[in-house]
């Protein structure tokens, strides 16, 4: 009889992306340096200005459209070989699919998709890399990024609490786990599941989730995680 896989359950956060080219929200210089969020990720941003919030995403898209998935994401298709792998990721980037990770849930939107100001549900791909004021759904509405904004409820949360209850072991990766309600979802874990946080600075917050922290960059302390976690499932 074959014996059931682990289920290892990721959390990903900007840093896994960082080496690919994207840059990270919190970091010095990150993206909340040069933007404000009040102007930019926020519904009332939308209501001001919304030309800005498309100019914004615009760019955004256009860099992860130029981006290619690093050796971060490519160690976690080959978990799947051995493990149950789910990801949860935090970033609206599509390279986790890219580099070919088959179960990927994505807590806060995807940049590569736009939906209707009329109707949250429905989502449509981005013709071309930009979404233009002007540029409508079907249903009439005009389209705005496939994202969620600062103040906006979190649809994907339920599902991702599901999922962190089943795991026997967690990853986080890249993430300084200051946003929530995504942060909490550590706590959705199993008390026995093995937790561990690969990420390039000390972070407090780790400490405070119990995390074991792998420090250093994604795309050299996940392999070896990886290459280890395999290891051990073959003992
Ligand atoms: P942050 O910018 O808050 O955190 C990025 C983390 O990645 C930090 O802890 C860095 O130390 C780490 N890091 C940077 N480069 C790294 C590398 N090469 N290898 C490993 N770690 C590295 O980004 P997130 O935690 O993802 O939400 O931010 C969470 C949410 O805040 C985002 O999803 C976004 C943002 O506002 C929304 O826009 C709703």
């Amino acid at each position: 009889m074959k014996r059931k896989k682990s289920k290892i359950v990721v959390l990903s956060g900007a840093g896994i992306s960082a080496e690919s080219g994207l840059g990270t929200f919190r970091d010095k210089g990150g993206l909340w340096d040069k933007h404000d969020i009040n102007d930019v990720a926020t519904p009332e941003a939308w209501r001001k200005n919304p030309e800005l919030v498309l100019e914004f995403y615009n760019m955004r898209r256009e860099l992860v459209l130029e981006a290619k998935p690093n050796q971060a994401h490519s160690a976690l298709v080959r978990l799947e070989r051995y493990f149950d792998v789910q990801i949860i990721t935090q970033n609206i980037d599509d390279l986790h699919e890219r580099a070919g990770s088959k179960n990927i849930l994505h807590l806060h939107g995807e940049i590569l998709f736009a939906q209707s100001i009329l109707n949250t549900e429905k989502v449509y791909p981005v013709k071309g890399s930009r979404i233009e004021l002007g540029d409508l759904a079907p249903d009439g509405g005009q389209l705005r990024p496939h994202v969620v904004w600062f103040g906006e409820a979190v649809p994907k949360m339920i599902d991702a609490e599901q999922i962190m209850k089943e795991a026997d072991i967690l990853i986080v990766v890249g993430t300084s786990l200051n946003v929530y309600p995504a942060a909490n979802l550590v706590y959705a874990c199993p008390p026995h599941a093995e937790k561990y946080i690969v990420d390039l600075n000390e972070l407090s917050t780790a400490k405070q989730k119990n995390l074991h922290h792998l420090k250093g960059k994604a795309s050299e302390k996940l392999p070896e995680l990886v290459d280890q976690l395999i290891q051990e499932s073959k003992n």
